[in-house]
């Protein structure tokens, strides 16, 4: 859905910046900013600054700005599209409704009936609960540690023992067989009709980032089968894309993911004060999980089961998260067999020592490794150490291959020059790397790299010239739209130039120029570039000349690439930048203080 930037910059401007972020950071108002701690990283003193004037936000601790959009986006995860609905909500802005086709406009209407229904049941076991017909339930969270506080907070609930209570309670309330089949909490058959799925169990809701239940688990109190059951896929759960608790851990404010087995190992946990804790319920770990994870964090702790199941649950998710860049640690949790166990036992304080001590992902697959081998004997300490080979040459990076070569060869008393000569023998022989994986030639990859590299450095200018116009001033007679060789980020500088010449910058009238989610979402990462710490005046002019150079003489390069290498204009050309580039290196560039600051 592409909104048009009149009604962009309507909800903008009618969500003044201060009043938005006074929700959710308490701002002290000095001189002309207001500030108060970052909610992007942890701090004990405020550098979080807002700017009525302007706007915008900038964190002096972190480098994290924006405006009042990309602020909701940062701080709620949420793409444009959501950050700009919250914010007409909040101003009385009325949106123009998506163009639906027919077929789309009625699975809307179903999951919104869906999503409305299971509220409704999530209240209904909740108020169940807090009853008198609930006080075994409620006993029996109490007994295993919980506290009010606790229970309202993951919306705990009971399911009365009953036939259809449940059924009949939606159906008052006017839903549908039809809504009422898809949530799928009902059994269905010819004699009976539709009976309630849950009796007489502890209930725990299952909801999505946005806090709306989705499912429901429910656990016997005491002794019985199954121990937990569980409602299947809907149209609005899907098992891979979501994590239990996850609705709670994505705004703790900690730089790292803690992932375990169970409703109640989550609910322990976060009542311990580890609230970075989601639960995989079960289900296997997926891509879909991670990608949900990466938009939180890099940094995960795996915390399943002390037991067979969870070092296999463990050993299947660490290459799910390693190949999508995410490293991930485990933690030791003996001798008890869950985190729940452990935290009754050993209390918080030792947990925080567990998670200090948490193993290197790539060190515990090597340890489980060695359980399967008889090292002491030679020809399994060959076999062993063929193994470790073949897991070295899964990571495609080779600083960090090498690095992990020498970490387990002096671990291990590997000889870490056979070690070598091992994998070259492997790699040759393809094994090791999965076919899909393996670089066509090293030449790709290093490009990528590079280009990653050039990248990052035109978006680091992008986002100092929005935050500092006064850098705009000082170097916009040497650079133009067309030296950012990144098609989004030509434009996006050309209509960041175009506003500088005429006044403020206005990212957010920026970001809406971009029609589809993934591209806005990439121009709001353009203007949240980190820019890093500098501290004199010096050492910002020279970093600014430094970002310059290395833009400039990209684009060089490429003009340098373009149209026939014979060509004498062209060579004139070529020589020409060479000297202005040689200029531009010993251009004395002088930046004043940060106005913000
Ligand atoms: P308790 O502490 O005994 O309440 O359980 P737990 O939270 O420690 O969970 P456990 O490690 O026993 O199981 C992990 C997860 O697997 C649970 O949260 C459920 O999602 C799922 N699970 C456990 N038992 C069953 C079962 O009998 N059937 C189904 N379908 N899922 C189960
Ligand atoms: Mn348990």
């Amino acid at each position: 859905m592409y909104y048009p930037d009149s009604l962009v910059d309507e909800v903008r401007t009618r969500n003044d910046i201060v009043d938005v972020i006074s929700g959710y950071v308490r701002l002290q108002k000095k001189g002309s900013n207001h500030f108060g701690l970052c909610p992007f990283h942890n701090e004990k003193s405020a550098s979080f600054s807002v700017n009525q004037q302007r706007q915008m936000y900038h964190c002096f601790g972190c480098g994290k700005s924006g405006n009042v959009i990309t602020f909701i986006m940062e701080y709620e995860n949420y793409t444009f599209q959501e950050a700009l609905k919250l914010l007409a909500e909040r101003a009385g802005v009325t949106l123009p409704e998506i163009e639906y086709t027919q077929e789309a406009k009625e699975r809307d209407n179903l999951k919104a009936r869906i999503l409305a229904a299971y509220k409704e049941a999530g209240k209904y076991y909740y108020y169940q609960l807090r009853s008198e017909a609930g006080k075994k339930a409620y006993d029996y969270f109490r007994e295993r540690g919980l506290s009010d506080e606790t229970m309202n907070k993951f919306g705990l609930g009971y399911a009365v023992t009953g036939r259809n209570l449940m059924y009949r309670y939606l159906k008052s309330k006017g839903y549908d067989d039809s809504v009422l089949k898809e949530m799928r909490i009902f059994y269905v058959n010819e004699r009976d009709g539709m009976t309630d799925m849950f009796w007489n169990r502890a209930i725990f809701p299952i909801m999505d980032v946005n806090h709306r239940v989705i499912a429901f688990g429910g656990r016997v109190m005491g002794q019985g089968e199954p121990k937990y059951l569980n409602s299947p896929e809907t149209i609005v759960f899907d098992k891979g894309r979501n994590l239990y608790g996850l609705n709670q851990a994505r705004t703790s404010r900690k730089d790292n993911l803690i992932i375990c087995e169970g409703y109640m190992d989550v609910i322990a946990l976060h009542q311990a004060g580890f609230n970075q804790t989601v639960g995989a319920l079960g289900t296997a770990f997926t891509s879909g999980h991670v990608n949900l994870v990466k938009r939180y964090t890099e940094n995960v702790l795996l915390c399943y089961d002390n037991d067979e199941a969870g070092t296999k649950a463990n050993l299947r998710a660490i290459p799910v998260l390693r190949s999508s860049g995410v490293s991930a640690k485990v933690i030791d949790m003996s001798p008890y067999k869950d985190p729940d166990e452990f935290i009754k036992n050993l209390g918080p304080e030792e947990f925080e020592t567990r998670i200090k001590n948490a193993e290197n992902s790539f060190y515990y697959e090597v340890r489980m490794l060695e359980k399967d081998y008889d090292i002491k004997d030679p020809d399994g300490r060959t076999r062993f150490t063929g193994e470790i080979a073949k897991k070295l040459l899964k990571f495609e990076d080779a600083i960090e291959r090498d690095n992990y070569l020498q970490a387990i060869c002096a671990k291990y008393h590997i000889n870490e020059e056979n070690m070598n000569k091992l994998l070259g023998k492997l790699a040759a022989k393809g094994e090791g790397i999965p076919e899909y994986e393996r670089p066509r030639s090293g030449y790709n990859s290093r490009v990528k790299e590079a280009d990653d590299g050039i990248k990052k450095t035109q978006k680091l200018l992008l986002t100092w010239i929005c935050d500092e116009p006064e850098v705009y001033k000082l170097i916009e007679k040497y650079l133009s739209p067309d030296d950012f060789t990144e098609d989004m980020y030509r434009t996006v500088a050309g209509i960041l130039f175009e506003q500088l010449k005429s006044g403020e910058p206005d990212p957010a009238g920026i970001i809406s120029r971009f029609t589809n989610e993934e591209e806005q979402n990439e121009v709001g990462s353009i203007f949240n570039t980190k820019i890093g710490d500098l501290e004199t005046n010096e050492d910002r002019s020279r970093a600014l000349k430094d970002l310059l150079v290395k833009v400039k003489s990209h684009s060089y390069a490429r003009q340098a690439k373009e149209g026939d290498p014979a060509d004498i204009n062209k060579i004139r050309l070529v020589m020409e930048n060479k000297k202005k580039l040689q200029e531009l290196k010993n251009l004395k560039l002088a930046l004043g203080d940060n106005k913000e600051k």
